[in-house]
């Protein structure tokens, strides 16, 4: 750890353990640095942080409806844009059917996250089979394209001019959360063989400075008969996560780390059990996360610390927002009514600002910010 300034301190009516045994009628508020990995302050609030009447200005957290953005795009470079910044892009994209181009993206490394539907993917390395729930690791000049009898949603994340890599899984050693032997990867099978026509042209989109260019072949230039290295397309589904829990103290959300790109992770929340001790908080604690952007892609299931919120929809927690709970999910503090959470999610953390795009206003929900309001 970098050498924070060392305080160490119990300050009047507080407990000693973070995430447990709140003082009678008390909201645990965490403030941190690093996320959720470096020194941190946690204080306990007489009434809960998101109490507020009114908020007015850019600090504002936001709420979109991906699932309603109904137009499709052949192209994924035509998806919509949602989240950016000069790291990270993120972006909505729904194929209606067939890419009749391919595409590649010379400006970092793509990750797909298939929110519905099942499909082919044809690239540089062969063919492999996607449905909802995968992870499809991209690495930059990828040459793709997806066949899918029905539409497919997708999320795209794309690495801004750097590489997807894995977390350090520390104690829990290399084979915790789940294990690299899971990951598949392309093949060059029958179909893959089949498809390298070389009676018809074929067109790639590459994305570089995103900007476009358009290079054509007479033939279909994914003709690769075999390859061999430590370099490949990845696929894991959020079904082959075995997320850590304790049944003992609330874990933040680093404990779910998938991915780590340039200056954001990719975490995911799979279904785990709540819980059980007594004195552990069964919800995420307050906090506004000061040093990093929030967004989270709600993917399946029942989103437990969150009201109004269904499948297909993201929010954004600008960095300096103080949040927690919504006010139903809240009276579930420290008793939960299910033994288990059903819900799967996807958390891009970013280390820098990130600013909304044009592609995401049509499907914004207004009304998020008074979400946390107590009705009566
Ligand atoms: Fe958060």
């Amino acid at each position: 750890m970098k050498r924070y300034i060392p305080v160490s301190r119990v300050e009047g009516t507080a407990s000693r353990q973070a995430h447990c045994d709140l003082p009678e009628g008390t909201y645990e508020r965490e403030m941190s640095k690093e996320g959720f990995f470096g020194p941190a302050a946690f204080f306990h609030h007489r009434h809960p942080p998101t109490g507020w009447t009114e908020f007015t200005g850019p600090l504002q957290p936001r709420a979109f409806d991906l699932a309603k953005l109904a137009t499709g795009a052949a192209s994924p470079w035509s998806a919509h844009e949602v989240l950016v910044n000069a790291h990270c892009r993120i972006r909505y994209w729904r194929l209606p059917g067939r890419m009749p181009r391919l595409a590649r993206n010379a400006d970092g490394d793509e990750l797909l996250f298939v929110h519905a539907g099942v499909g082919e993917l044809y690239c540089d390395f062969g063919r492999l089979l996607i449905e909802a729930g995968d992870y499809i690791v991209l690495p930059r000049g990828t040459m793709w394209r997806i066949e899918s009898a029905a539409p497919l949603d997708v999320l795209m994340i794309e690495a801004t001019n750097s590489s997807y890599q894995l977390p350090d899984k520390g104690l829990l050693g290399n084979h915790a959360i789940f294990d690299p032997a899971v990951l598949d990867t392309p093949r060059i099978d029958a179909e893959f063989l089949a498809q390298q026509s070389d009676d018809a042209p074929w067109q790639v989109e590459v994305k570089r400075r995103n900007a476009l260019s358009l290079i054509t072949y007479p033939f279909n230039p994914l003709d690769a008969v075999g390859w061999h290295g430590e370099l490949s397309v990845v696929r894991l589904n959020v079904r082959q996560l075995r997320p850590l829990m304790s049944h003992r103290y609330h874990l933040p959300p680093s404990a779910h780390t998938t991915f780590l790109a340039n200056r954001f992770v990719v975490c995911t929340f799979a279904p785990r059990p709540f819980e059980t001790d007594p004195g552990a908080l069964k919800v995420p604690f307050f906090h506004n996360n000061d040093d990093y952007d929030e967004v989270l892609f709600y993917h399946a299931g029942d989103f437990f610390s969150r009201d109004n919120i269904h499948p297909g929809m993201m929010t954004f927690h600008p960095g300096g927002f103080t949040h927690g709970p919504h006010p139903k999910a809240l009276t579930r503090m420290f008793q939960q009514s299910k033994p288990a959470t059903d819900e799967y999610a996807v958390m891009i953390d970013t280390r820098d600002a990130l600013d909304v795009g044009a592609g995401a206003a049509p499907v914004e929900w207004t009304g998020y910010v008074d979400s946390w309001k107590v009705r009566p």
